[in-house]
């Protein structure tokens, strides 16, 4: 702690508080320390230190793990020292002991995971009618937000838990640099009520995917079919599923931020490292991968978009060409006058994102086409014909 004289609502044993790190990482009779002050500096110094001073370490720190990742596991292997941090993705939620321990030999191939809480809060709001202003606004007041919520309005949070997901799931470092993200704040009212037409709801969603022996790790607002886990997934809650060889299908539900559940979760974690001192237990870190990156534009997914375009015969034909050329077809379309032109709704098949930007980039050169949305990710496990498409 930096101030031992503040008023801490829990009492405390005197002589335990300090400010002097020295005091920590010198004393031979501590064996496990919990860094839950945040920031990747001093942290990453500290956790360093005491971790090439055989100590074992605790963290509920995301940004540290996600920058720092390889550097910190290194450490900890060499010194044959254990570093837990469940706490710092979705904290209550048991997804990382789960990934390391429970999954260990079921190669999980896909992570999708609401791992930002205000976010969810924010886009749930907005689906009851608010405008992102208002619903931004309440999570603030109600505590789910912070005064600056840029790190989790630009996805920048939900990018260092997908990271620190991706390397425990797949065994490969995967740190925060690795994960292209975005975030809600071009969300507006006309994709709220789009995705509300085509049976769907808007969430910032992390996937993390083997593909090919490549890593994709992404995280960006995506369409979600109503009948998909993740689309119940309402409020500040977090959820993580996991899709696997042995496994199917694992969905992990709960309360993602919060001090009572961050500490039951690094509490929990210390627990682990005192059962397991010394038996060499998860220090499997050393067989850790570095698989490469899936190339930008590879990344595949069916894509909701939308158009405006000039009313006039033939416009849609041409924009379908563009498409086609790029072996992109049209899953499902939905058409709305609007004044002198229409605004034209299109899910595709699978395709690759490269393609589609491609495409779309082509499709806003035509004469007919006066604007053209953001491509959203569709998530469903239902098939076209399955969710009445076809
Ligand atoms: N809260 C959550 O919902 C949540 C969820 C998951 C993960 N986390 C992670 O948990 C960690 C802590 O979050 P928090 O919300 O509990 O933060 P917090 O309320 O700001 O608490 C941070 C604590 O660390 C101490 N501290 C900060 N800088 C320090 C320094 N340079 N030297 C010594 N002590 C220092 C502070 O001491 P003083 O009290 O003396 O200022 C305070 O006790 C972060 O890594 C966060 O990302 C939090």
């Amino acid at each position: 702690m930096r101030d031992p004289g503040k008023e801490r609502d829990y009492p405390l044993a005197g002589g335990v508080l300090t400010t002097d790190f020295a005091e920590i990482v010198d004393d031979p009779g501590i064996a496990v320390v919990a860094e839950v002050m945040g920031g990747v500096e001093p942290a990453g110094t500290y956790v360093l230190e005491l971790l090439r001073r055989g100590k074992n370490v605790v963290t509920a720190n995301k940004q540290l793990v996600a920058r720092r990742g390889v550097e910190l596991f290194a450490t900890a292997s060499g010194a044959g020292v254990q570093l837990r941090f469940e706490a710092s993705v979705c904290a209550a939620i048991p997804v990382i002991k789960v990934l390391r321990e429970s999954l260990v030999v079921t190669n999980v191939h896909r992570v999708l995971g609401i791992v930002n809480g205000t976010t969810n809060f924010v886009l749930t709001e907005m689906e009851g009618g608010k405008s992102y202003d208002e619903a931004l606004a309440d999570a603030q007041q109600r505590g789910y937000a912070e005064a600056d919520p840029t790190d989790d309005v630009s996805g920048a949070d939900a990018a260092a838990k997908m990271a620190i997901l991706a390397t425990v799931a797949f065994n490969s470092h995967v740190e925060l640099a690795d994960v292209e993200y975005s975030g809600i704040t071009k969300i507006d009212a006309l994709d709220v009520t789009a995705a509300r037409q085509l049976d769907m709801v808007i969430r910032l969603v992390g996937a993390a995917r083997l593909v090919d022996g490549q890593v994709d790790v992404t995280v960006q607002p995506a369409f979600v079919d109503k009948q998909h886990p993740l689309a119940k997934v309402d409020g500040a809650f977090n959820a993580v599923m996991l899709q696997g060889d042995a496994i199917r299908e694992i969905t992990l539900e709960g309360p993602g931020a919060g001090g009572v559940e961050t500490a039951s979760a690094v509490i929990a974690d210390i627990t682990s490292v005192i059962g397991t001192m010394g038996t060499g237990f998860l220090q499997n870190d050393a067989a850790w991968r570095q698989l490469p990156k899936l190339p930008d534009g590879d990344s595949t997914s069916p894509f909701y978009f939308r158009l405006h375009v000039a009313d006039r015969p033939g416009a849609l034909a041409r924009v379908a060409e563009e498409l086609a050329e790029r072996e992109i077809s049209i899953a499902r379309l939905l058409q709305h006058q609007n004044g002198n032109g229409a605004a034209l709704h299109v899910v595709t098949h699978e395709a690759k994102v490269g393609a589609l930007r491609a495409a779309l980039a082509a499709v806003g050169e035509l004469d007919d086409v006066h604007g053209c949305s953001t491509p959203r990710p569709v998530i469903s496990d239902r098939g076209v014909a399955e969710l009445g498409w076809a």
